[in-house]
């Protein structure tokens, strides 16, 4: 079989994508539309063209105004349903979805008209395709830690559809720990803890995630290869890391695909895993990042899979379900 073949064909988990990162342009005209709202730009190539980023925030500036037209839970479900669709198509079984609750409810939209759109698609993914899935409530670190506690406060009517904490947007100037106390919070009421470190941010940040949020997962993790001891420590402790390759390319955080740094993450013993992050931002979903850096690092079959389990492994589904599914990957690679 080629590669390629295999990659699409092999079940997969995706572990970091946001959901506001998905919204494609042909989508975004649509319901910019149909809520009456004037998009910065003319036409869906206006649009495309615009993606070209220097650095995460340039990214970010686009993201936050592309997500202004995202009103009514209509649109919200609309915008998940169309990344589960694309999602099925890939064979991904089970993905775990970040949403950005601040990027919405700061512009007055209720908290309520998100959560409820996004998990209406979550539950008909579910019946129609068989896709599981897992939310992860983040932060936006660029605001203050007052701000997330409000939003905690929010979530709590919709707790039980809630699997995670995480903390994303500019990285840079805003470390963990200025968000101590909100994670500690968050732990205490039953939640696992993510939060996107080593993106940008130096390796001290990815210490502090460890260290001072007690993190579950690393969302990129990539600047931790700086460290070796931080790489000794989290290889130790199976702290697995959420790697976005083609993000990596889009945001210059890595000058080009070959020197993409995921096949030294595994070679250091590092659970690292294929994720697409924002894919209607940064030119592809899972298997086009897994073919990316197959073809640029000449990945193997044998890595392929590999990468694969770590996502199950890495994910939040219960061990039974993740056994099932790892043992059944063995039987793929025959
Ligand atoms: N990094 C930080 N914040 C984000 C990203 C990212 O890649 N995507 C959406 N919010
Ligand atoms: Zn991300």
């Amino acid at each position: 079989m080629e590669l390629k073949d295999f990659i699409r064909k092999i079940p997969k988990a995706e572990l970091h994508l946001h959901i506001e990162g998905t919204f494609e342009p042909e989508l975004m005209f649509e319901i910019a539309k149909r809520n009456g709202v004037k998009l910065k730009y003319n036409s869906v190539d206006e649009l495309r063209e615009a993606y070209k980023f220097g650095n995460l925030q340039d990214f970010l500036d686009i993201y936050y105004a592309g997500t202004n037209s995202l009103q009514t839970k209509q649109d919200f479900y609309d915008l998940t349903w169309s990344y589960l669709k694309k999602a099925n198509g890939q064979n991904i079984i089970h993905t775990e979805i970040m949403f950005d609750p601040q990027a919405h409810t700061g512009r007055g939209i209720p908290f309520s008209t998100v959560i409820e759109g996004i998990k209406e698609a979550l539950d008909d993914a579910a019946k129609e395709f068989g896709i599981t899935s897992n939310l992860i409530m983040s932060f936006l670190r660029h605001l203050d830690e007052r701000s997330a506690f409000e939003t905690l406060e929010m979530s709590k009517d919709y707790k039980e559809w809630i699997t995670a904490v995480g903390l994303d947007s500019s990285e840079v100037g805003h470390p963990p720990s200025k968000f101590k106390n909100v994670f500690a919070e968050s732990k205490k009421e039953g939640f696992k803890i993510c939060a996107h470190a080593g993106e940008e941010g130096p390796p001290e940040y990815v210490w502090e995630a460890l260290e001072i949020l007690s993190v579950d997962r690393i969302d990129h993790g990539n600047r931790s290869l700086e460290d070796e001891k931080l790489v000794e420590v989290l290889a130790d402790k199976k702290i697995p890391l959420t790697v976005c390759p083609l993000s990596n390319v889009k945001l210059r955080n890595v000058d080009k695909i070959e020197n993409h740094p995921i096949k030294k993450m595994l070679d250091k013993g590092l659970k690292a895993t294929v994720n697409s992050d924002d894919p209607a931002y940064f030119g592809g979903y899972v298997n086009e990042n897994f073919e990316a850096v197959a073809g640029a690092l000449n990945l193997n079959e044998n890595d392929i899979v590999t990468l694969v389990k770590n996502s199950f492994e890495a994910s939040f589904l219960d061990k039974n379900k993740k056994d099932k599914i790892i043992n059944g990957l063995d039987a793929f690679k025959l």
